[in-house]
């Protein structure tokens, strides 16, 4: 009896210690994986939408990025494919679905539309047109850690490229059916969000 009580014994520990070891660890928090040696594959980062950055960044001492953006058209350019001018604009150059839905025009008039939905956060919005994202990268693995610890939030994908052109150009070029030219240091003064001294 005793032997058997002690084989149940014997028998259950085992099984709840391979249960640690197996189940996945739901607790488990974005700060402490951010403590891993490997950074996540950064491809499969979700791009979880301003609503997720503006949180933070909205205060006077914060640098009030939510509002210079809003106030930007980064913040409009995907409702700007909604205009007569636009559909105008996609008619002359012979696309046939509407612009806010051509991959023609939604290169760079927005984010994430070409993407599934396992990459997309649940408060990602198309809508957002050029956003935070757009140029700072996909937010789901910095997000948590880049506030305290800058270097592990740009391991994990947070883009700061200080004073590179290359970033705009990718979008501000004679590929834009209305291009109006562009001068890095004149335009970026247009939409300088930084954060206060
Ligand atoms: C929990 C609050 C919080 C959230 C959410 C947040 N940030 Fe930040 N972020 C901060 C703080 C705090 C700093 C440090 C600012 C400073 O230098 O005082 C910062 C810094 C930054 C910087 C500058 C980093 C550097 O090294 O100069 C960028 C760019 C940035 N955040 C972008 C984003 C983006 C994009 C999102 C959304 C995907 C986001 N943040 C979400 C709090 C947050
Ligand atoms: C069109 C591209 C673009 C968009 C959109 C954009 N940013 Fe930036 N952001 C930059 C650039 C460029 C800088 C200057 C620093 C650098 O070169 O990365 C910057 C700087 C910052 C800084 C300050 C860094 C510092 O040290 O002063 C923060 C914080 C920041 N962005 C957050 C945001 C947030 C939050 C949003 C969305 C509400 C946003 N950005 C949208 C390109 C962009
Ligand atoms: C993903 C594409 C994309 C990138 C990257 C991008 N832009 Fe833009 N930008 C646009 C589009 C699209 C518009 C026009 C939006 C509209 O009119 O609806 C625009 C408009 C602007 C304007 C017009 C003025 C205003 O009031 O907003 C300025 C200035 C500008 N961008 C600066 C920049 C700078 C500086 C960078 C790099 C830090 C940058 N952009 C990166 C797509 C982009
Ligand atoms: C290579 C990037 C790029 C592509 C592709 C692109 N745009 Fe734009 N779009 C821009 C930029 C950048 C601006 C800001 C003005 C400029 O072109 O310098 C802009 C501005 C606009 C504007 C505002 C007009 C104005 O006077 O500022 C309209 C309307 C527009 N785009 C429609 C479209 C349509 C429709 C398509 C698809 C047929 C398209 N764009 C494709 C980058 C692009």
């Amino acid at each position: 009896m005793t032997y058997r009580i002690l084989l149940f014994g014997f028998l259950l520990s085992i099984i709840v210690i391979a249960a640690v070891f197996v189940l996945p660890d739901n607790n488990r928090t974005t700060d402490q994986s951010a403590i891993a040696a490997t950074p996540p594959a950064l491809n499969e980062a979700q791009y979880i939408g301003v609503a997720q950055c503006v949180i933070c960044h909205r205060t006077e001492a914060q640098g009030e990025q939510e509002r210079i953006w809003r106030e930007s058209l980064h913040a409009r350019a995907y409702e700007t494919l909604k205009t007569e001018e636009s559909i105008e604009i996609a008619q002359e150059m012979g696309i046939e679905t509407p612009p806010h839905e051509a991959p023609e025009c939604l290169v760079c008039h927005a984010t994430g539309w070409d993407l599934p939905p396992e990459r997309l956060g649940n408060r990602f919005k198309i809508e957002d047109g050029v956003q935070c994202e757009t140029c700072h990268g996909a937010g789901s693995e910095y997000r948590a850690i880049h506030a305290r610890d800058p270097e592990a939030g740009r391991e994990r994908g947070l883009i700061v490229g200080a004073g590179d052109a290359d970033a705009c150009i990718a979008c501000h070029n004679e590929n834009s059916p209305t291009y109006k030219g562009f001068e890095f240091e004149r335009d970026m003064e247009k939409i300088a969000h930084p954060v206060p001294n």
